[in-house]
């Protein structure tokens, strides 16, 4: 009796353990040598992250690799591009060398999400996937719409906050994939290898017996995270997850256009796709310690106090039942 739950308390210790051995196996990727070169202001268009390794820049796009063990697909390394409860849209920059995280703008301005009752900003870690690309190129199977040209978005259901520039291993429980405005833009749901529930979920479906109702709610959020802002609700097709073995085939799928890029096979759409770790692929390949000189980066942090975020997003909005933005809730607009 004590022998048998002591074994069952054991479990998720046992995982994690062999969670974090299997990190640095059959990977060349120095995890440890990651660090952060930021400079500017938050919230203003001059901000910018880059990621280094050995305190050189690599890209965040291109050079981390998308499989942290090539042998287990379901696990992908990704980018912390917004912390959860954060609403800044942070994102990787396409059209700059080694494509720094930047706040993306809207009308000229840092651009923000609302807070949607009872979510708070970003509900979630959203980021991207290294090594994938929406290509616009084509129309994709599913969707049948061209991509929005980005690396594949994540959103992890984690417990841990996060931090911008953070690169996570997570496992890919699912997918949905929303139409918006004609572009096939995934969301693939993941969640931090180390979560306590991550050895206990392998798709969509299981989250609901540790997690009741969030699945559903984060499919919610993101059909009417943009009502506040006046836009209509966006539609996912197929109008539910797809599960982790159909996400996984469109990570790998989304990988192949991504190597088709930095090959300079296809049309770039204006990515930056300069690349510092694969000296194979000449066409892209620029040495990460000629890269600070060669691209006119800034040589080190050089990080100032934070501007301030505009007020309109220190309040609640409200939908009703249609997802409609209740009106007379709304100050300040
Ligand atoms: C290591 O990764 C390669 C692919 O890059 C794979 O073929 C090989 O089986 C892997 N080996 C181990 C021990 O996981
Ligand atoms: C996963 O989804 C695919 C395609 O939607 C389906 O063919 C497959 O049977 C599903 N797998 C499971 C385990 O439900
Ligand atoms: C999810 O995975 C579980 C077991 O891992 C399986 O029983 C179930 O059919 C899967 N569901 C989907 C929708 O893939
Ligand atoms: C590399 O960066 C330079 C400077 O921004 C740019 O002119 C060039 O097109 C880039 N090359 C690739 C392959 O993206």
């Amino acid at each position: 009796m004590v022998g048998k739950s002591f074994a069952w308390a054991m479990l998720p210790a046992l995982a994690a353990a062999a969670t974090l051995q299997s990190r640095h196996t059959n990977s060349t990727f120095d995890y440890d040598a990651l660090s952060l070169r930021t400079v500017g202001s938050r919230n203003t268009l001059d901000w910018r992250i880059w990621l280094e390794q050995n305190g050189h820049p690599i890209s965040f796009w291109h050079d981390v690799p998308l499989y942290p063990d090539e042998c287990n697909k379901q696990i992908v390394n990704f980018v912390v591009e917004i912390p959860r409860w954060q609403d800044g849209k942070i994102e990787i920059r396409r059209q700059e060398p080694l494509n720094p995280i930047f706040h993306d703008d809207r009308n000229g301005q840092p651009r923000y999400v609302e807070s949607v009752f009872p979510h708070k900003s970003y509900p979630f870690l959203y980021g991207s996937i290294p090594q994938t690309w929406e290509s616009p190129n084509l129309d994709h199977d599913f969707t049948g719409e061209p991509g929005d040209n980005d690396p594949m978005d994540l959103f992890d259901i984690g417990q841990d906050l996060g931090y911008t520039g953070q690169v996570k291993q997570v496992k890919i429980l699912g997918a949905i994939a929303p139409n918006d405005g004609g572009e096939t833009d995934w969301k693939v749901l993941g969640i931090d290898v180390n979560d306590p529930i991550a050895s206990l979920v392998d798709n969509f479906s299981d989250v609901e017996k540790y997690r009741p109702g969030l699945i559903q709610s984060y499919f919610d959020w993101f059909t009417y995270y943009k009502v506040a802002r006046g836009d209509d609700v966006i539609p996912i097709v197929g109008n539910s997850y797809r599960n982790s073995t159909f996400a996984t085939a469109v990570v790998e799928q989304s990988h192949g256009y991504w190597l088709d890029l930095v090959k300079g096979n296809v049309d770039s759409n204006e990515i930056n796709y300069n690349q510092t770790s694969r000296p194979d692929i000449k066409h892209s390949f620029v040495s990460k310690r000629k890269a600070t000189y060669q691209f006119d980066l800034p040589a080190a942090s050089d990080e100032e106090p934070a501007a301030p975020r505009p007020e309109r997003f220190d309040q609640w909005f409200y939908l009703d039942k249609e997802f409609r933005l209740i009106e007379e809730n709304v100050v300040g607009e």
